[in-house]
């Protein structure tokens, strides 16, 4: 059965607004299940549609990729550890990236067929592409797509496939080490791929070319890609993200497929989004994180802020401040993830809370290493999302709270990004948790964070550290306010 391409487009355009209504839905909680459902079905519907379009010719290799994809996708999916969710999607960013490479590349190659033959038929060829016009051949639009697809798509591969590498610490990728003008050569690659682009779309029987493009693009995709440090990949990928849109985007015009080039489009734009908000969240510029390097050797040195001024506490001390505290605010960061203490966390909340104590965590946008981390750690526990307070919500009330209790975050409560104009985080909008009463830390050590600096804190006259991994540190308080 073949559909109209009137009545596949019309299920496009269904299948656009559900990502869109979709999309919605992913901005609340709440509305966050039904969203993803409603994206997942404008899927359903595009796959479906698409299937049945009249350009498919053979199932065998269909259905052949779907079985050993969706094998791949399950098994990944069930094995990844939640701290190892930025690198899977830096791998599913980078398969986007080669999807879109080879299927524009199986495009051109297609369009060989509509080509005058022989030598005459080239020279036609070459005079009408240029012209533009639609003589026999390839459309210029079709062959501009397959260019962008193919130097985007190549980047997002193996730029993705950088960032993969550096997240999961494969070491020997530190080793491919920065040179002397490589941002020359970078500009380079780019401008040479743009060429040999561009004479592909003059000549469109040079196929073979288009291959070249795809190489070139890959290279720049390495050498753009490992220069920036481990602790920026988040970013970077959120921005290789947005790539694999628009790459996917470009193939959706050389395919003439309006829900490829509108799915595409959304996740672009969608990527580019988040990645402004981290690098504002961060307070560092995007040019910053791409080709800057924190400089993190001015500034006092550990033993300036910590000597002779850190207070450590111990989980029945801690047990004891609780018991006369009216309200809790538990601040959350990567540690947290490291440790997988969030279910320790959600029996200390109703320890608390079945003690009258009223508890409420504050969340920083980029608390953890990738966006929204710690709200889907506390979600996997099921603490419940009305008592997580995001920073600008709960900052002017810090004042107000008798404990704050700091687990395995640091930056995110560095108070210097408010008061040392010249330290890396300068600027950076923080969690004022040094306003409250009283504010325990939860750490193994005095180590910095991702940062790199000392955390004046840790030795202010309010502040007690409880050192341990905070996993075993909360066991061990919930244990001492059972015992209390
Ligand atoms: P960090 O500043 O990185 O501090 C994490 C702290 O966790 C460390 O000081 C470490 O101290 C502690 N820790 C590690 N393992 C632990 C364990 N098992 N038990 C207890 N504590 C443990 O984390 P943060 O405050 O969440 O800040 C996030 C940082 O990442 C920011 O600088 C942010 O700019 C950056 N970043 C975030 C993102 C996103 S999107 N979230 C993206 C890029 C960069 P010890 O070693 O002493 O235990």
């Amino acid at each position: 059965m073949h559909l109209h391409p009137t009545i596949i487009n019309i299920a496009y355009l269904i299948a656009s607004v559900l990502f869109i209504v979709g999309l919605k839905g992913l901005s609340h909680p709440k509305t966050a299940v039904r969203g993803n459902f409603l994206g997942g079905l404008g899927m359903l519907i595009a796959m479906v549609v698409t299937l049945l379009d009249r350009n498919v010719v053979d199932f065998k290799w269909i259905i052949l990729g779907l079985a050993i994809g969706t094998l791949i996708g399950v098994i990944m999916a069930v094995k990844i550890e939640m701290t190892a969710m930025p690198q899977l999607v830096a791998l599913f960013n980078g398969f986007g990236g080669i999807a879109s490479v080879l299927v524009a590349g199986a495009a051109l190659y297609e369009t060989q067929e509509q080509l005058p033959p022989g030598a005459v038929g080239e020279a036609v060829a070459k005079v009408t592409a240029a012209l533009g016009t639609t003589a026999p051949g390839p459309s210029m639009q079709l062959l501009v797509a397959t260019v962008a697809s193919g130097i985007i798509g190549a980047v997002t591969f193996t730029g993705s496939l950088i960032a993969f590498a550096k997240l999961q610490e494969i070491k020997a990728i530190d080793k491919i080490k920065k040179f002397p003008g490589q941002s020359v050569f970078n500009v380079l690659l780019f401008a040479g791929s743009a060429v040999v682009g561009a004479y592909v779309c003059v000549d469109p029987s040079q196929v073979q070319m288009y291959w070249v493009i795809a190489a070139l693009g890959g290279i720049l995709g390495i050498f753009l890609t490992t220069p920036i440090g481990g602790a920026d990949m988040p970013v970077v990928i959120a921005l290789l993200n947005s790539y694999s849109g628009i790459a996917a985007s470009a193939t959706g015009f050389v395919l003439d497929n309006n829900v490829l080039i509108i799915a595409g489009s959304l996740v672009g734009a969608s990527g580019i989004i988040l990645t402004s908000i981290m690098c504002k969240a961060m307070n560092r510029s995007l040019w910053a994180v791409l080709f800057g390097t924190m400089d993190t050797s001015s500034g006092p040195s550990a033993d300036d802020v910590y000597a002779g001024k850190i207070k450590a506490t111990s989980a029945e001390e801690l047990a004891m401040m609780l018991e006369m505290a009216q309200r809790v605010v538990i601040v959350p960061g990567y540690g947290l993830a490291v440790a997988q203490a969030q279910h320790a966390v959600r029996d200390l909340t109703n320890l608390l809370t079945d003690r009258g104590i009223t508890v409420e965590f504050g969340i920083h946008p980029v608390a953890g290493r990738m966006p929204g981390h710690m709200n889907v750690l506390l979600a996997e526990a099921d603490i419940s999302y009305e008592a997580l307070k995001e920073m600008d919500e709960i900052n002017p009330t810090f004042e107000q709270v008798d404990v704050v209790i700091v687990i395995g975050a640091n930056d995110v409560v560095n108070p210097v990004a408010r008061t040392d104009p010249k330290s890396p985080i300068a600027g950076m909008p923080i969690l004022d948790v040094d306003k409250a009463r009283t504010v325990i830390i939860v750490k193994r050590s005095l180590s910095p964070g991702f940062a790199g600096i000392p955390n004046p804190l840790f030795a202010a006259d309010n502040a007690l550290m409880f050192f341990g991994d905070a996993k075993k540190a909360l066991i061990d308080l919930n244990a001492a306010i059972k015992a209390g």
